[in-house]
């Protein structure tokens, strides 16, 4: 695995993979690697014959009261890991050098941003969709792999790479989860053992909601306070959220149908959790 700091230094080698007509797979991180990452890692190996991740704790899309000085950064750990899935580049670039003084551009993703994580995170998704757009330009992957477990971030990226014309395919792969159903996720070292053990409440609630509409309940009020009693009553959990939304313009649903994306957004103590499933009817 080559550790490459510098964009030139990155450029160098995409372009001559691509002399050789080698394709070119992308998993952007932050870094504090779990296997919700690998299976990503995994699968831009399979498909691809040049696999490059990128790990950079991006300070754009942390907010002033975010944990962007706290956020795990085990980055002995992560070269491990990466050298272990057999990654051809990693991308690891100073904050300098991704945002050089006097950097004055930002991407604005309209509308998909104001709802479900955009509303209690402003300025979230500029700061997402800005660094993987500067991202998809230098390493111009010709496939970009982002998981399901941040769908609104997925549906962002997805309709900038269609606005803006990035040549890349953007593969939305399936959240990893831990035996009990929580998603994984780089926060969930922040949880007390007590809080961790609530935590797997959040894919409970989802799948009691799944089975409901599945059973033929087609109200999106009644399935989200029927979410809302069981996390409130098995955990000591704040919600931030609870929405069924349209899986591609994520406006909120009345009556469920069509692609429905069930999203949470769940507060313990200081650790903001999210989760959500999708699925047509
Ligand atoms: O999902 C993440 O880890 C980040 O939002 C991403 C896509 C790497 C951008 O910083």
């Amino acid at each position: 695995m080559r550790i490459v700091r510098t964009v030139k230094s990155l450029r160098a080698c995409i372009k001559k993979a691509k002399s050789r007509h080698q394709t070119v797979g992308f998993v952007p991180t932050m870094g504090a690697l779990h296997d919700g990452h690998l299976s990503l890692i995994r699968r831009c190996r399979k498909e691809n014959d040049l696999a490059v991740i990128s790990l950079f704790v991006n300070p754009k899309q942390f907010g002033p009261q975010e944990d962007f000085a706290a956020y795990p950064r085990p980055e002995k750990k992560d070269k491990l890991l990466a050298k272990k899935e057999k990654i051809d580049i990693m991308f690891y670039p100073s904050g300098k050098e991704m945002y050089p003084s006097g950097f004055l551009t930002t991407i604005e993703v309209e509308r998909l941003t104001e709802h479900l994580c955009g509303a209690a995170r402003p300025g979230h998704f500029r700061g997402v969709a800005t660094v993987v757009g500067k991202l998809l330009n230098m390493v111009a992957p010709d496939r970009l792999y982002l998981g399901q477990k941040y769908a609104q971030q997925a549906a962002v990226i997805t309709q900038m790479v269609k606005d803006l014309n990035f040549p890349v395919t953007v593969k939305v792969c399936p959240t990893v989860r831990e035996p009990d159903g929580l998603a994984m996720s780089s926060r969930n070292v922040y949880l007390s053992a007590r809080q961790r053990q609530e935590a797997a409440v959040l894919f409970r609630s989802l799948q009691q909601a799944k089975k409901e509409i599945l059973s033929g309940e087609r109200r999106a009020s009644h399935v989200v306070r029927r979410m809302r009693q069981t996390i409130k009553t098995h955990s000591s959990g704040t919600i931030d959220y609870i929405a069924c939304v349209n899986a591609d313009s994520l406006i909120p649903l009345e009556q469920l149908t069509g692609d429905v994306l069930i999203a949470l957004a769940v507060k313990f103590g200081r650790t903001r959790l999210i989760d959500n499933i999708c699925f047509h009817l």
